[in-house]
């Protein structure tokens, strides 16, 4: 493992990395990298999200395909592909509210829940339901992005992807929904440059639209 970061330091240092020297993981490292997407939150705690851990030559280069053919894709030590799974909550539900029950959740919430999900997922068209696993899997996608970059890895996050291409390369089920790919690993070569960010009082409003934050 590289030398640690604090959040602050991770956040203001973190570049999107262009290319990466491609040595593996250490499946300790990797591990403490996805557990961190885990601990997530997610709405009714039922975390839809699916990752594939890619690390294989061949299925980085089938991958590679998948995505427009980006080469850190193959040069990346792992590529973690953030994937929701529209059918989750339908199989998760009753292991969610025993893990629930276990940490203490109270037995009037757990009593109505499986009725409140049903009702709030069930009517949902594949646009809303696309919508729901985005916002879910990319603050797990984050977690485990900053996470990395507190180790002293490098990332790279990717929208750029066929989604048809990817289910076929890495044979996912047709429930599943690609998010985005996480690429894990060491930089190589020059970092990209600080594109910079607009700041507070372009971006951030107080108390109401328009009203500056005082
Ligand atoms: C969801 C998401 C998808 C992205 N997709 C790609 C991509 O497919 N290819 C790429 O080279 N960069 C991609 N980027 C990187 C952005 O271009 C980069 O984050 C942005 O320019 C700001 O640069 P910085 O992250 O180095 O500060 C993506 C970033 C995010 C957050």
């Amino acid at each position: 493992m590289a030398k640690t970061k604090t959040l602050s330091q991770a956040i203001a240092e973190r570049r999107a990395s262009p290319s990466f020297d491609g040595v593996p993981l250490p499946p300790e490292d990797l591990k403490q990298i996805l557990e961190a997407g885990l601990h997530a939150p997610s709405g009714y705690n039922m975390q839809p999200w699916r990752f594939v851990v890619v690390q294989a030559p061949e299925q980085k280069r089938r991958l590679r395909a998948a995505a427009y053919n980006q080469a850190k894709v193959e040069e990346a030590s792992a590529v973690i592909v953030a994937c929701g799974d529209a059918d989750g909550w339908r199989k998760d539900i009753d292991l969610m509210l025993q893990q629930g029950r276990e940490g203490g959740m109270p037995e009037s919430y757990a009593a109505q829940a499986k009725t409140s999900v049903t009702n709030f997922l069930s009517g949902f068209t594949t646009e809303q339901m696309h919508a729901w696993l985005n916002k879910h899997v990319m603050i797990a996608f984050t977690h485990m992005m900053l996470m990395a970059e507190v180790m002293g890895y490098d990332t790279a996050p990717m929208e750029g992807f066929e989604q048809d291409k990817v289910h076929e390369a890495l044979r996912l089920p047709m429930s599943y929904w690609v998010v985005a790919l996480l690429a894990v690993g060491h930089l190589q070569g020059p970092d990209k440059y600080n594109g910079g960010r607009f700041d507070l009082a372009h971006t951030v409003f107080g108390e109401e639209f328009g009203k500056p934050l005082k």
